[in-house]
């Protein structure tokens, strides 16, 4: 390990996330405990259930991580800690150990945006490996999770211009929609992603999601690189529904859905980040977030920035999902440049970038 050590701790959703990352970005521990399996049944997150599930785990997670790292509390330089957007009482439970741990120990404390923290997925590096070529400025990122849909641009470190976002469903959470009505099960992303590989993704005609000239032109939207992808999940909604009617679907039809469902997902979110990149003169495309981990995603966004000459980051997948790797990573960059967070640091749910 070099440099200063900073520790994170993500607890926004449904992961108790703690992880120790050096000065070079080097992932010395990031424990993920996983709450899937507590809100599957529930077909969603339900929101006391995980701030409780946080509560429960985050010493545990805490032990594992400074034994990953070989590290004590004393080592460590800061404590970062995601303070929104998310959800309010699960929020709490990260900031309030954070402080805890910062004030106790007398470590600085470092307030970091959680999509920031996908963001600066890209600037990781796994363990084990020496070298990775960090994105350049300007940079456009895509940050497609299950809450958000953004594009961004970054001009430098810690600045961010919102290019476009979701005028309704966000990608991933349009992913859990259709995985829903297709009785597939939570959280849907990875389910569709492997049953899509088995379908024919032209089966099924489903509308592409170009904004309306009314969405457009709607005071509050930038334009044409804003997303809407509830209309596409109406269309799915309306065939499964039509179909049903002669029964239940057949494996092979689910799969066509998913395949062709995705498809056009992947499409408009490849498409949009690569005019964002053109149109603001951006030297790479970085993609961060749940649906980063999306097999088609990444093979069409390495395929069109191979053929563009467009260099693109992509996390490891499983610094794609929720981590507090990434949130360290922001959190260093924040260290860096003297950003530790005032002491009445709260939870902001609705946290902008
Ligand atoms: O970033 P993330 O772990 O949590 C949030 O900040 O929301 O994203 C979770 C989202 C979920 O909607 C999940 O279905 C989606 O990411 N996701 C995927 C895949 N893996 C996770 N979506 C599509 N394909 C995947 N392989
Ligand atoms: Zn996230």
């Amino acid at each position: 390990m070099s440099g200063p050590l900073v520790l994170a701790i993500e607890s926004s959703c449904d992961e108790t996330g703690i992880a120790i990352v050096d000065d070079e970005s080097r992932i010395l521990a990031n424990v993920v405990a996983s709450q899937v399996a507590l809100h599957a049944p529930s077909g969603g997150i339900v929101p006391e259930v995980a701030a409780r599930a946080h509560l429960r785990w985050i010493v545990p997670v805490l032990d594992e991580a400074l034994a990953d790292a070989g590290a004590t509390v004393a080592d460590l330089d800061a404590v970062a800690v995601t303070s929104g957007p998310g959800l309010v009482g699960s929020l709490l439970v990260g900031i309030n150990f954070a402080k805890t741990l910062a004030w106790a120990h007398g470590k600085p404390l470092v307030g970091v945006n959680h999509l920031e923290g996908h963001l600066y997925a890209g600037w990781l590096r796994d363990p084990g490996e020496d070298e990775r070529d960090a994105p350049p400025f300007p940079l456009v990122g895509l940050i497609v999770s299950g809450g958000h849909t953004f594009l961004v641009e970054m001009r430098d470190h810690l600045t961010y211009r919102l290019l476009g976002t979701t005028v309704d469903d966000a990608a991933g959470e349009a992913f859990d929609k259709v995985a829903k009505l297709l009785g597939l099960g939570y959280p849907g992303g990875p389910i569709v992603d492997r049953l899509a590989r088995t379908g024919n993704d032209r089966a099924v005609r489903l509308p592409g999601t170009r904004l309306t000239h009314a969405d457009r032109n709607a005071p509050h939207l930038k334009g044409d690189l804003d997303f809407s992808f509830s209309g596409l999940k109406t269309a799915v909604l309306r065939l499964v529904r039509e179909r049903q009617e002669s029964g239940p679907l057949a494996e092979q039809e689910i799969a066509d859905i998913c395949a062709s469902f995705q498809r056009v997902i992947v499409t408009t979110l490849v498409d949009r980040a690569f005019e964002a990149a053109s149109r603001h003169g951006a030297k790479g495309i970085g993609v961060s977030g749940g649906v980063s981990a999306n097999s088609r995603l990444r093979a069409e966004l390495t395929f069109h920035g191979e053929q563009r000459e467009m260099p693109t980051f992509l996390p490891s997948l499983a610094l794609s999902t929720d981590n507090a790797a990434m949130i360290a990573a922001a959190g260093l960059r924040r260290m860096r440049a003297g950003l530790f967070a005032p002491a009445d640091l709260n939870a902001d749910p609705a946290l902008a970038l």
